[in-house]
């Protein structure tokens, strides 16, 4: 232990003493925006007793090897297939270099920060510090502003622009927060087509997902009915929940009452990340929340659901109390949170998503890496694709279809986490037989290069799509959803109050649902679970599911992209089907 301190205070100052003082001060800028994100305004200066709690992200100097092992357990084909990794596995892959250490740190020491008392992440990869705003100018060389969200009111406290000294960019990946603003982030469930239609006695005639959904049509449709959940003391789902959606056991209990009995004693797990809270005051409840746990329980009863809260969007009020955080970085909270627990629900499902452009780069390239540790401990992540098919605003919007870079060039706009490599992306259907839902986001990451498990599928479909929407989509980026399932006319019960929601908020735990029951056999049988799904399914998994072939998803003044066979941008390879996919995996259930 002495030694080791010995070590790295002998490498720091060799260090420090190869960094001339002056070049030490030249900051350079290390990410801006062109634009305030659209849906921001400036709104003034932050109050001078104002802290913000900055994340600096340092490289993961072995990303190249953890991906690699990532897509090697991923892919059935590869004698590595289901030997995923520990958690000490993958932060061994995750740690920075001592070199970026000792220059962050002497950086840090330079600004008055004790360096052994950083709060710092398992694998030292995050460091998290707390400042005064002008302390955070000086040290970012910025100027931090208050932006309010004009929809919403809220307001934040960013800048759009950071840096920092040149010897220090590349030892920093990420600092946070100052260019992620996230107001777009929202629940896909909760956006402007859905019908929440209150109060609406169900269709008691149609059990058949034909009008409407509840669990047991799915299960139906789905092929999960007759399967009894056998690894309940091992395997377990996840929920996220943000934006303050409380999700409520009174709710989750009338909804079993009517639609799975057997199920009503039970209920989920909560767990409460950053600020976020276990609201169950039924003015409380949120109807994505409710969605979320009432179908990835009821589909996956009995096994064990975990809904975690995460806080994370206080709004700025005119006046903050002394200290007061301004965090709202939902997703990097939540990360840092689940990827130091020993042992992760190895189905996770996300019904949450911005656009693409609105996140800055180097924040969605350093997340999405956090994903693939998930993905290569075993996990499979499963996020809703969007709801408004290829671009945000109505079908016929063309406003919001343009890029932010200050050109206005016009063009479909991806969203994110879906854009990301390492997730599974979930599209909507609707109706028995099942077609395409309109509103099913799809699309091509401007971000995120076409990994190469996806190649053959994808070019496959562009080659046949010819010149249609040429110039409104990126042929080399990374195309989703990967898959579908159901996402209208759920019934639900929230505050107390039975409804029907839509959204590929619906899909997305619908399809984690049957892939958890596809874990629990997995696991009954002494195999270990999916993980990351895409390799499986890209390499024959995608033969198990319903091809969905009619429908498209319109959006930014064009019809979008058409459901194809095979894979296509808008239900990726289609539904799920239980039952092939376990005779799939050769399992005899
Ligand atoms: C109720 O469901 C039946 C069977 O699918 C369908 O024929 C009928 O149109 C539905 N009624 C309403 C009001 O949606
Ligand atoms: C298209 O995607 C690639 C990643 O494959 C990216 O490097 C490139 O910048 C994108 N092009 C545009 C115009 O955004």
């Amino acid at each position: 232990m002495v030694q080791l301190q010995f070590c790295a205070l002998a490498v720091l100052g060799a260090l420090v003493a190869a960094s001339p003082a002056a070049e030490r001060r030249v900051h350079v800028v290390k990410s801006s925006l062109a634009e305030i994100p659209r849906g921001w305004a400036l709104h003034g200066t932050p109050p001078t007793h104002h802290t913000i709690k900055l994340r600096i992200g340092l490289p993961q100097s072995r990303f190249a090897d953890l991906e690699r092992a990532l897509f090697q357990v991923s892919d059935p084909a590869h004698p590595n297939y289901g030997s995923h990794l520990s958690k000490e596995e993958v932060e061994a892959l995750v740690a920075p270099q001592p070199e970026s250490l000792a220059h962050v740190e002497e950086w840090l020491a330079s600004h008055g920060f004790a360096v052994d008392a950083l709060d710092r992440s398992p694998a030292r990869d995050w460091i998290t510090i707390v400042v005064p705003v002008h302390q955070a100018e000086s040290m970012l060389n910025t100027k931090y502003h208050v932006y309010k969200h004009t929809e919403s009111g809220m307001e934040i406290v960013r800048t759009q622009s950071y840096s920092l000294p040149e010897y220090l960019h590349p030892h920093v990946d990420v600092i946070q927060p100052t260019t992620m603003f996230g107001g777009g982030l929202r629940a896909f469930g909760i956006t402007s087509h859905v019908e929440v239609v209150a109060a609406v006695p169900g269709n008691e005639t149609d059990t058949s997902c034909a009008t409407q959904v509840t669990p047991a049509c799915l299960q139906q449709l789905y092929n999960t009915a007759n399967y009894t959940p056998k690894a309940t003391d091992k395997n377990s789902i996840g929920i996220t929940g943000y934006l303050n959606q409380y999700a409520n056991h009174a709710d989750l209990k009338t909804f079993y009452q009517k639609y799975l009995p057997a199920a009503a004693d039970s209920t989920f797990t909560e767990v409460v990340i950053n600020g976020g809270q276990n609201l169950q005051d039924p003015s409380q409840s949120g109807a994505e929340a409710a969605l979320d746990v009432q179908y990835a329980g009821a589909l996956t009863y009995p096994t064990p659901n975990t809904f975690w809260s995460t806080g994370g969007s206080p709004p700025l009020a005119g006046n903050p109390a002394p200290g007061q955080m301004n965090t709202n970085e939902p997703y990097l909270d939540w990360l840092n949170y689940v990827l130091q627990q020993p042992s992760l629900p190895q189905t996770i499902s996300t019904s949450y998503g911005d656009d693409e452009q609105t996140v800055p780069l180097d924040y969605a390239t350093r997340v999405c890496s956090e994903f693939a540790q998930l993905g290569a401990r075993g996990v499979t992540l499963f996020f809703s694709s969007g709801d408004s098919g290829v671009g945000p605003g109505g079908q016929s919007d063309k406003s919001q279809c343009v890029s932010n870079d200050g050109n206005a060039t016009p063009k479909f706009i991806p969203a994110f986490p879906v854009s990301c490599p390492y997730v599974t992306a979930v599209g909507g259907t609707t109706g028995k037989p099942e077609t395409a839902v309109d509103f099913s986001g799809g699309g091509f990451s401007n971000y995120f290069a076409q990994p190469s498990y996806q190649s053959s599928a994808v070019n496959a479909y562009i080659a046949a799509l010819g010149a249609t929407n040429a110039g409104l989509y990126n042929k080399t980026g990374r195309a989703y959803p990967d898959v579908a399932a159901q996402g209208t006319g759920f019934r639900i019960f929230e505050g107390g109050k039975e409804s029907s929601i839509g959204g590929t908020s619906a899909s997305s735990p619908t399809f984690a649902g049957v892939i958890s029951l596809v874990n629990d056999a997995l696991i009954a049988s002494g195999k270990p679970p999916l993980g990351f799904l895409n390799p499986w399914l890209y390499s024959g998994g995608y033969k198990a599911l319903n091809d969905i072939t009619s429908g498209n998803n319109p959006g930014c003044g064009t019809a979008g992209f058409s459901a194809a066979q095979g894979w296509d941008p808008v239900t990726g390879f289609g539904t799920p089907d239980f039952k092939k996919i376990v005779a799939a995996l050769g399992l005899n259930v």
